[in-house]
């Protein structure tokens, strides 16, 4: 594999130093350049937000750069910017003949725009086709999903595949690194549960039935499992936690379930692709996890397995715990890992 040059938009929040600590010595990708807003002109040493640890040396020193493709010397990008920023600049990059790899949610719902979990839907990438032709753009943009949709629908998947679906009814626990930096405030979160985010329940629920739908004649046909979604922000750093009740297809037992989860393995890991952990799903047998801060780091790539307890089976009910790390397989590690299946298919180059 040849080695590809890469822009991070954004990169001084709590994700651009997660892709900054994740590509350090990544075989296929080297950071060729940074941009932001604030932080413009300044080394990106200086600009960077929040409780970061030190850069490496080679990225300390870089200066941060305006968020414009006439500035970026890249083969493609990765977006972790704001929405609204997103909204706005995406579509510039990959007009300048861009990829765009993307955590923001500005074009994930949108319908020639594939929206990615490379474990469960890569052939969702046959949409760049259909993106290039009709914005008549050289470059294309592929969208992962909010980080708590990452921790519902991988362990979804294989129940979704082996006994069907019919309904979920998930409850979050959201750490507070899920809303950037500087995020919810001290005062609202310490010592508190806040049983409302913003457009977070709308996302879960529709972009699980989009990744889980069905590439056919060159749109998405979404999947028709129903899903309801309560989200709350509890007072952890990172790691997002879910109550999941999956009502599926034909009646389970406990048994067959931990296996389906366990034995869960998809492209990434028959590719071998180098983001990918060697099991995407770890089950936990003990009574009391996961817990966020003993399982937040799960996975053969340090925050890439989503970990799995408490899984309590009665018929067709499937209830069960689930953790994944927000900043990692909920964004830049789920995206670096997605941008790894595209450059495996020629599609960077
Ligand atoms: N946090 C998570 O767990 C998570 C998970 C999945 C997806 N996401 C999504 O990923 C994106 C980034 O999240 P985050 O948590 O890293 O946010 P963050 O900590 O607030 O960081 C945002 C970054 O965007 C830059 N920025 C802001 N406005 C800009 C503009 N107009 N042009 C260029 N750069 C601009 C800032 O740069 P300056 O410092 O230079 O101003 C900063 O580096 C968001 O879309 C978020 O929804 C976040």
């Amino acid at each position: 594999m040849r080695r590809y040059k890469v822009a991070i938009l954004g990169a001084t929040g709590m994700v651009g130093q997660h892709y900054i600590k994740m590509l350090k010595d990544h075989p296929w990708f080297k950071i060729s350049g940074l941009t932001g807003k604030e932080s413009v002109g300044k080394k990106y040493v200086e600009a960077v937000r929040g409780e970061a640890p030190p850069p490496p040396p080679d990225i300390a020193d870089m200066e941060v750069l305006p968020n414009d493709p006439k500035h970026v010397d890249a083969d493609f990008v990765f977006s972790c910017l704001p929405t609204e920023p997103a909204r706005e600049s995406e579509p510039l990059f990959a007009q300048a003949g861009f990829p765009v790899f993307s955590d923001a949610s500005a074009y994930r719902m949108e319908p020639d725009i594939p929206l990615i979990v490379p474990e469960i839907n890569p052939d969702h990438l046959g949409l760049i086709e259909v993106q290039r032709k009709n914005r008549g753009w050289d470059g294309y943009i592929v969208t992962t999903p909010n980080c708590t949709t990452v921790g519902l629908v991988l362990p979804l998947h294989p129940l979704w595949k082996a006994l069907g679906l019919n309904r979920v009814v998930v409850t979050t626990m959201q750490a507070v690194s899920g809303a950037g930096y500087p995020g919810v405030a001290s005062l609202s979160i310490l010592g508190n549960v806040i049983p409302y985010i913003s457009g977070e329940e709308h996302k879960v629920e529709t972009e699980t039935r989009k990744i889980l739908g069905r590439l056919e004649n060159g749109a998405i046909r979404y999947d028709k499992t129903y899903v309801l979604a309560t989200c709350t922000r509890v007072p952890t750093l990172d790691g997002h936690m879910e109550s999941i009740l999956a009502e599926t297809g034909r009646p389970a037992t406990a048994e067959e379930v931990v296996n389906l989860l366990e034995e869960y393995v998809s492209l990434p890991q028959e590719l071998n692709l180098p983001t990918a952990p060697r099991r995407p799903i770890l089950v936990r047998r003990e009574p009391d996890r996961p817990q966020t801060r003993i399982d937040v780091d799960a996975g053969s790539i340090q925050g890439m397995a989503v970990s799995v307890g408490r899984i309590r089976v009665d018929g067709n009910n499937v209830r069960m715990i689930s953790l994944s790390h927000n900043l990692i397989r909920g964004a830049a590690g789920g995206t670096i890992l997605t941008a790894e299946l595209a450059a495996y298919q020629g599609l960077l180059d």
